[in-house]
């Protein structure tokens, strides 16, 4: 079965296509490198042993986008690519309207024309906004989102749902990740560190045990949580990759032509146990100092992730501590 992957090159990209090879899928890549490395494709091959197809395109360019339709038998679609910061959305609306939903559209468009009727679309726990009903299941109201990029998220979600409606043989699946953390075990692959000061909780953390920021700033002390700073669900990016896989497989067997799941632990951590996981795993401290909230941030988050468990047999299996291992060793390699 041949896999267009969107983004493929990606955080979570890189390590669902990982999974991919590892199952013998044959994997074609769709990135034009704007949030990834170059050597990524590499490392896909250092772990794997296999070389994915792949195509340096924005998927903004209709026209190149094309030309790897045509070429490619493609059977389905896992699409990643996005611009993924809710904070940069805020401050470039248009931006992320025309790369995340033009895009999209891009990729229905041509999946339309060259019969593909299967896709994976990467959603995210944004589109719950900032919902009290924890832990949050998939039936809970979404679209009331807090930025643009979430509206993007939102907004695709709904393109997709109505395509299946119209369509009678498309099959879509939306994957919502509640907040993904981690790297690859073999230290190869993970989540890069920007040159800027990360908005991102682990980068930030990993800079700080880099000694490249004196410490980190825990936005705010006074949520209904045990420590006073907010809860989230992290999730190892492997388990998360995996969980595209059970999504693939769940395409073909299920009744309705849309469905949608979330990818979580269902634990949820306060910033502070982290911080403290953190510091046991890899014997480095993490000076903090509490500040205001931040705007914009939930106060608790975290997943019911028993839809994915019964339907399509999913369960996250590695811990938060192990994330952060892999975190680190990732951060350390790359570093060095
Ligand atoms: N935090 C800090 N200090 C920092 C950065 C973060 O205390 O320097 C806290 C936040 O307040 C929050 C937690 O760490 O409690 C996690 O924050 P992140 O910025 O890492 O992640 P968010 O939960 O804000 O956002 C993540 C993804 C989004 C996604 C959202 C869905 O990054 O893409 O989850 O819930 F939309």
């Amino acid at each position: 079965m041949k896999v267009l992957v969107t983004g493929g090159t990606g955080f979570i990209g890189s390590h669902t296509v990982v999974e991919l090879l590892n199952k013998n899928y044959e994997v074609i890549i769709v990135d034009n490198y704007c949030n990834s490395k170059r050597n990524v494709l590499h490392k896909i091959y250092q772990i794997t042993g296999k070389s994915p197809t792949f195509y340096e395109i924005n998927i903004c360019d209709f026209n190149s986008l094309e030309k790897v339709f045509k070429k490619e038998k493609i059977d389905a679609v896992i699409h990643f690519a996005a611009l993924k910061s809710g904070a940069d959305s805020i401050k470039d609306p248009g931006l992320y309207y025309t790369n995340n939903i033009e895009g999209t559209y891009n990729i229905l468009k041509l999946m339309k024309k060259y019969s593909v009727k299967k896709i994976i679309f990467s959603s995210s726990a944004t589109v719950y906004g900032d919902s009290q009903n924890v832990p949050i299941k998939e039936n809970e109201t979404i679209g009331n989102v807090i930025s643009p990029y979430g509206m993007t998220k939102y907004l695709t979600e709904l393109l997709l749902e109505n395509k299946t409606k119209q369509t009678n043989d498309f099959k879509a699946i939306s994957l919502r990740y509640f907040n993904p953390i981690g790297a690859h075990p073999s230290g190869l692959i993970g989540e890069d560190s920007p040159d800027n000061i990360p908005n991102n909780l682990i980068l930030y953390i990993l800079k700080v045990a880099k000694k490249e920021l004196p410490y980190l700033k825990v936005f705010g002390n006074d949520y209904r949580t045990p420590d006073g700073s907010g809860i989230r669900d992290y999730i190892h990016v492997v388990d998360l990759a995996k969980g595209h896989i059970a999504a693939l497989n769940y395409l073909d067997k299920m009744k309705t032509n849309y469905d949608v799941f979330n990818l979580g632990t269902g634990k949820g951590h306060t910033v502070i146990e982290l911080i403290k996981t953190f510091e046991k795993e890899n014997d480095i401290k993490i000076p903090y100092q509490f500040v205001e909230r931040r705007p914009g941030d939930v106060e608790i988050s975290y997943a019911d992730c028993s839809k994915a468990n019964k339907l399509m047999g999913w369960y996250a299996e590695f811990s938060m501590a192990d994330a952060l291992r892999d975190a680190w060793n990732f951060a350390k390699k790359t570093r060095d």
